[in-house]
């Protein structure tokens, strides 16, 4: 413990716990093949087009990124048919969050958030010393309803769709609900990291432009495998953003990481493959579980949460002496449920005969 002073909302938190990496596994189980669906990664790679910018781009890194990524959020807006300046570029869209928290909350102020969900949206809001309401999702779905209700006098609700870690949505029809129930000076954070793994889903935009308290968060960690540079993005009012560059650090998003993201953007081909292979993999796994007389979450992501109908820390111990990191997701909420991200086919194969012998043994 620091012998220095340490705010207390920075004493009463834990560090974020990430997924296993692979080099954590094989320095602690002396492994040297290890297949890692954690964290929801692609596992078809980068797409070809982003690694080409990057290696470009690598010949000027002596020279700082230009801070605010206006070429990104030019190209950001037109897809988005609003200006660059609803646009907001961060380090991660967990930077976003943390800078939405320190621009937004006071010590005491009130953030409603959905539980189990992503946990930064809780732990971005306790540093600033927000008190933070986590309202338990209702038969395997987020609770819009009771979440609008405790949304009263609240200053932030953040929302997640697909959900992490359930892999589940919610109708057009209950966010309009919703919306119109909530006061318009809560903001609203509508995180859609995991939006583009399902076609299917309704178009948040039309909600952008009717409630000008809401924002969208997406990344390119997910679909665009590019977690490793570090680069997301939220679209909203410019007014809302404004203020974030007054508390960004002046060149957080990298030079590799914008250059990369331009180009991954127009990458259709890569989008549609790695769209395909979830799709593929998370019917196999979904089947799979099924067969074995588990119980998988229905999903719209790239993984799968899956009931074992047992305590899951010993399965998940079985599962990484067999070199297959999958993520437990917080015992409190969820103790007899594994999370696994769709992988290729071979590693989804892989980790269905790990799994296998872990429940046989
Ligand atoms: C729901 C959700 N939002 C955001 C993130 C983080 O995104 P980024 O890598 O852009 O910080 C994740 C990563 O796991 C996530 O699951």
């Amino acid at each position: 413990m620091s012998t220095f002073f340490v705010r207390p909302e920075v004493a009463a938190l834990k560090p974020y716990s990430a997924g296993k990496s692979i080099e954590e596994v094989r320095r602690e189980y002396g492994l040297t093949r290890i297949i890692k669906l954690a964290s929801n990664e692609n596992p078809l790679g980068p797409s070809p087009r982003a690694l080409q910018a990057l290696r470009e781009a690598a010949e000027g890194v002596n020279i700082y990124p230009e801070g605010p990524s206006t070429a990104l959020r030019e190209a950001l807006g037109a897809r988005w048919g609003v200006g660059p300046d609803w646009i907001f570029v961060g380090n991660g869209s967990d930077e976003i969050f943390r800078l939405l928290a320190t621009t937004y909350l006071r010590r005491g102020d009130r953030v409603v958030v959905p539980r189990p969900s992503f946990p930064v949206y809780a732990g971005a809001s306790a540093l600033m010393g927000a008190q933070v309401d986590a309202v338990p999702l209702k038969d395997g779905a987020m609770d819009l309803p009771a979440m609008a209700a405790r949304a009263r006098g609240a200053r932030i609700v953040f929302l997640c769709r697909p959900n992490n870690p359930t892999g589940g949505v919610f109708a057009a029809e209950a966010f309009d609900a919703f919306l119109r129930a909530v006061d318009p000076d809560t903001l609203v954070v509508l995180d859609e990291a995991y939006r583009e793994y399902d076609d299917t889903l309704f178009d948040s935009r039309a909600f952008l432009a009717e409630y000008p308290n809401l924002i969208v968060t997406r990344t390119f960690s997910k679909i665009y495998g590019l977690a490793g540079l570090r680069l997301g993005y939220g679209v909203g009012r410019p007014g809302i953003w404004q203020p974030l560059y007054t508390v960004r650090e002046p060149f957080s998003v990298n030079r590799l990481a914008q250059a990369a993201g331009l180009a991954a953007l127009d990458d259709h081909d890569h989008l549609e493959a790695s769209r395909r292979m979830n799709q593929a993999g998370r019917q196999f796994l979904t089947a799979f579980f099924r067969e074995m007389g588990l119980r998988p979450w229905p999903t719209q992501a790239n993984f799968v949460l899956v009931d074992l109908g047992r305590p899951a820390a010993p399965v998940f111990e079985g599962l990484l002496r067999r070199g297959v990191v999958v993520r437990l997701p917080d015992p409190a909420d969820l103790p007899n449920a594994l999370r696994v991200t769709v992988g290729t086919e071979e590693q989804n194969r892989e980790f269905v005969r790990a799994l296998t012998d872990v429940l046989n043994a």
